[in-house]
């Protein structure tokens, strides 16, 4: 039975809900409405993202066997809904207690052996990660690494790939730590070109869901993705899609695995048994978090707003907090408009400011936004998360309340640095020239 079809059926207050331990079906309709998270200051980093109330609620589910029969069609339909979500057809998808970490883990450990080569595309810090994991499992991994603020060329690409044979090309489709949008359909179609049997895989830990994909029209090998960005659920799902050409290849590798817990040896029949609506184990899933899930997932491809509006959705508060931080003199890391991720916004300090000036400001005006991470100049900028029902849901205020929030603590921040420094050397006129002269 499906989640949608129980919630249907359930009537009763919510402390009934919660003490009873039995199957789904006896949730209460009207729980749901009476469930509300405790008041909290909204989360804008660039994930974990704010999480509705429907899907925390979907989470709090009471304790279910892996594999009962209430369970079973819960992971299939998420089996299935995580196809639409990055438009594939055949694209075999893997939902595996873990966090986003875990998709490079499996990619790694199923389809490259060790010796074999892969070319790491770098656009920030996430490149460095994947690349250390591909040599955690033995690969021989070569990086081309943009400058900050820009992706790899298409270029740079066919020319890596001219010289020398790679089994798998890796690029982070937003990189979370430079808000670089990748060209994911350019990059494919330069490895068609250049070096067709060469495996492409997307990391789209901060795109799903937020940035537009087309597995199948692409022709993407792998997506990998986590639970708790654009797919607003809560931490703790690995989630990753491998092609048809992914899957051969991993049936004709000549090792095994190089992981236990990550093999697809071992989680392919789950999945495949999980789809076709019967029990299977290898390990525990985590299922209350499959029921938020596919709470989450019912409403990201089954109800208004479709998954092309929600597209749209991103670019339009992308564009909101993108204006209102260039009207505030603020200037992005991406160096391109075009290769600005939609779901999040990078922003260097204005000169003369640093994170302690702005962000324990923001917190008290009850955002949390996140410091950088770039290891080069990760004390230069900040970044704010646009994704989820922060982009998606309009009435909730979030991006009006970022960019109103956002304004005031520029304005508090100069004019504490103007009365520091009247302090100083004495008043001068308060005027915006003056202030830059005195920051
Ligand atoms: C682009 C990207 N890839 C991979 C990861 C790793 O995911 P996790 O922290 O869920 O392990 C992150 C985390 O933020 C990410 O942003």
């Amino acid at each position: 039975m499906s989640l949608l079809l129980s919630v249907s059926q359930i009537r009763g207050p919510i402390l009934t809900q919660l003490r009873s331990s039995t199957s789904i079906s006896i949730r209460k309709m009207s729980s749901i409405e009476q469930f509300r998270q405790s008041p909290h200051k909204l989360l804008v980093i660039p994930g974990p993202i704010e999480v509705s109330d429907e899907v925390l609620f979907a989470n709090a589910h009471p304790s279910m066997s892996h594999v009962s029969p209430d369970f079973i069609p819960v992971l299939g339909d998420c089996i299935r809904m995580t196809r639409t979500v990055v438009d594939t057809a055949k694209g075999q998808p893997f939902l595996i207690a873990g966090s986003g970490t875990l998709g490079w883990d499996q990619i790694a450990a199923n389809l490259v052996e060790p010796g074999e080569n892969a070319l790491v595309l770098h656009s920030g810090y996430f490149g460095d990660s994947f690349a250390e994991c591909l040599e955690t499992y033995g690969a021989n991994v070569d990086q081309l690494k943009a400058e900050i603020g820009a992706a790899v060329s298409q270029e740079a690409i066919a020319e890596a790939l001219g010289k020398k044979k790679y089994k798998l090309l890796t690029f982070t489709h937003v990189d979370t730590s430079t808000a670089v949008l990748s060209d994911a359909k350019a990059i494919v179609e330069t490895v068609r070109r250049v070096s067709p049997e060469t495996l492409v895989a997307l990391d789209g830990v901060c795109s799903v869901a937020s940035e537009e994909i087309h597995m199948d029209q692409w022709d993407v090998d792998v997506i990998i993705t986590a639970s708790q960005k654009g797919l607003g659920t809560p931490p703790g799902l690995s989630i990753l899609v491998a092609s048809v050409r992914a899957m051969q290849v991993f049936s004709s590798r000549k090792s095994r695995p190089t992981s236990y817990y990550g093999s697809w040896k071992k989680w392919l029949p789950v999945m495949q048994a999980y789809e076709s609506g019967k029990p299977s184990y290898f390990a525990t899933p985590p299922v209350n978090l499959i029921y938020a899930f596919h709470a989450s997932l019912s409403k990201i491809t089954k109800s208004s707003p479709s998954l092309a509006e929600r597209y749209e959705l991103h670019r339009d508060a992308s564009r909101r907090v993108k204006a209102a931080a260039q009207e505030l003199g603020l200037k992005q890391l991406p160096l391109d408009p075009a290769f600005a991720a939609n779901g999040m916004t990078a922003l260097w300090y204005p000169d003369g400011l640093s994170a302690g000036d702005i962000l324990p400001r923001l917190v008290k005006k009850g955002i949390v936004v996140a410091g950088g991470l770039h290891v080069d100049v990760k004390d230069k900028y900040f970044r704010i998360g646009h994704m989820g029902i922060t982009a998606v849901e309009k009435s909730r205020g979030d991006v009006d309340a970022v960019v109103k929030a956002l304004g005031e603590t520029l304005a508090e921040a100069a004019a504490e640095k103007l009365k520091q420094a009247n302090d100083r050397f004495g008043p001068l006129k308060d005027n915006g020239l003056m202030m830059k002269a005195r920051l």
